[in-house]
């Protein structure tokens, strides 16, 4: 069937083969952080200085990774559709915008701004943040955070998602576990629309069996060639 609307949500397995670390896999961040330290207001409240330390690590690293396959095939895929199209990610690098693409939302948030938790002034952030900062607009120190949307907060865009979601005809999900809400969720709306599903990923997700198709195997193989099948049908 010829699509007419779709929306991708890509999780960190799509940026994994660019060396960028994933969450639940075995290596993952979440093996060796406690999420309440490091992605909670709480453990931003508590020790703010951790939470810096980590995401400043996070921020660097985006100095010496590149978008992969399956980033470019996407930024394709945008650039040569001609309906409704729109990319969500849960990631928080910005490999997507370097691959060139451009209509995009990161409903987590992304590494590459700074929030302040006071006064809601938002920046751009290429270097690292400490507690000494001071904010431009409300000249307080010690609230600029990353602007990365934590457990419990939550997150960016949805009302923009949602209505996506609404009008697809194909979703495509890349590269995400599964885990977390509202994005673990999306399948199931889109479906409700009545949209095709499909899920790339490296191996079955926990939400697999709400998809109507799955192709397993690393990003930069299953999506590039799943695009190509989608181009060829324009
Ligand atoms: P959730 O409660 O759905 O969490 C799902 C999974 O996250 C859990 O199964 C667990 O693996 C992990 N998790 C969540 N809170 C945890 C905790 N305190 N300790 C250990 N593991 C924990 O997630 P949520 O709290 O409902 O998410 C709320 C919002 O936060 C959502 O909008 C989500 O998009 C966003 N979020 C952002 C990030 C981020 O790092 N940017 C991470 C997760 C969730
Ligand atoms: N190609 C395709 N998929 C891959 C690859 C790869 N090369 N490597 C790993 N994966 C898959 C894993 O099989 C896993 O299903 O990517 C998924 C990564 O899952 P998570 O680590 O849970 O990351 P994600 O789903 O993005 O997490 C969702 O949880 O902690 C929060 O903020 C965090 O946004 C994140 C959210």
């Amino acid at each position: 069937m010829k699509a007419t609307s779709i929306v991708v949500l890509t999780g960190a397995g799509i940026s994994a083969e660019s060396g960028v670390a994933t969450f639940r896999d075995g290596d993952g961040l979440w093996a060796s952080h406690r999420i309440e330290d490091v992605a909670t207001p709480e453990g931003f409240a508590r020790a703010p200085e951790l939470v810096h330390t980590f995401y400043n690590g996070r921020r660097r690293e985006l100095a010496d990774v590149a978008p992969n396959a399956a980033h470019l095939a996407l930024a394709k895929l945008e650039q040569e559709f001609k309906g409704d199209f729109l990319l969500v990610t849960q990631n928080i690098d910005d490999l997507h915008e370097r691959a060139g693409s451009q209509k995009l939302v990161h409903m987590h948030g992304e590494l590459a701004k700074a929030l302040c938790a006071n006064c809601g002034n938002r920046i751009a952030c290429a270097s690292d943040l400490s507690t000494d900062d001071v904010c431009s607009v409300c000249s307080t120190p010690g609230h600029l955070r990353p602007d990365v949307v934590w457990f419990g907060e939550f997150p960016y865009k949805m009302n923009q998602i949602e209505n996506a979601l609404e009008r697809c005809d194909l979703f495509i999900s890349i590269g995400t576990s599964g885990n977390v809400y509202p994005a673990a969720g999306f399948v199931q709306q889109a479906r409700y629309a009545g949209a095709r599903s499909v899920e790339l990923n490296l191996e079955p997700s926990e939400g697999v069996d709400y998809f109507d198709e799955s192709y397993h195997g690393p990003a930069t193989l299953v999506v590039p060639a799943f695009v190509e099948k989608i181009l060829a049908t324009l």
